[in-house]
């Protein structure tokens, strides 16, 4: 594993000292973080501004800059986050063409993977939009624990933030991440 992943755990640790829930995300595309979000939510007071979101808004950044297709590049980009994708997010990412989600928790109350809806794999779109590939499992524990971090003593009705499938991080097929740097976008 190289260092590059747990950069994840820090992006999501930094929403939470923000005051915000503890989400945090990396675009990966062929061993560069051409993306990277926290969620914003309470800072920005939009709705929309998810970590995903955001990084999806610096990896498009990223392409113009090259002048590469977007489309080119999401295919072959992953996301890795610590929360399962929203409803709303799993179904920007997918209409965005990425390859695939690669993710911590499940997210209880508006998981696009599947847990609430299937947004990532669901057929009856009218474009056949290429599946979401969503695997769970990456820093869940750690992802649970900031979650919990950030309920305790918020609302006496959260939710309470499950581990789905507590995959040892080597049991997940990741692609090879040999090589990789620590390269800002941009
Ligand atoms: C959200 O931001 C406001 C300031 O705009 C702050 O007072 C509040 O504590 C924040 N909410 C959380 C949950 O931290
Ligand atoms: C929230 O963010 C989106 C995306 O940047 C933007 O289009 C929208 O206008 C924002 N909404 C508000 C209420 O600021
Ligand atoms: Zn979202």
């Amino acid at each position: 594993m190289t260092k590059l992943l747990f950069l994840l755990p820090f992006q999501a640790k930094a929403a939470l000292l923000q005051g915000e829930v503890p989400v945090g995300c990396l675009l990966v595309y062929d061993g560069q973080i051409i993306g990277k979000g926290k969620n914003g939510v309470n800072f920005t007071k939009n709705a929309t501004r998810h970590a995903e979101m955001l990084a999806i808004e610096e990896a498009l950044d990223w392409c113009k800059n090259r002048n590469v297709a977007y489309k080119e590049v999401f295919a072959r980009t992953d996301l890795y986050v610590n929360v399962e994708p929203c409803i709303m997010c799993a179904g920007a990412l997918r209409i965005s063409g990425l390859r695939r989600v690669v993710y911590g928790c499940s997210n209880e109350r508006f998981g696009g993977c599947g847990s609430i809806l299937d947004v990532a794999s669901d057929q009856r779109t009218t474009d056949s939009q290429p599946v979401l590939q969503c695997v769970p499992g990456i820093f869940a524990e750690t992802s649970v624990q900031l979650l919990k971090e950030f309920y305790r003593g918020q609302n006496p009705n959260a939710p309470n933030p499950k581990v789905k499938k507590a995959h040892d991080i080597q049991d997940i097929p990741l692609p090879s991440l040999e090589g990789v740097q620590m390269k800002d976008p941009t």
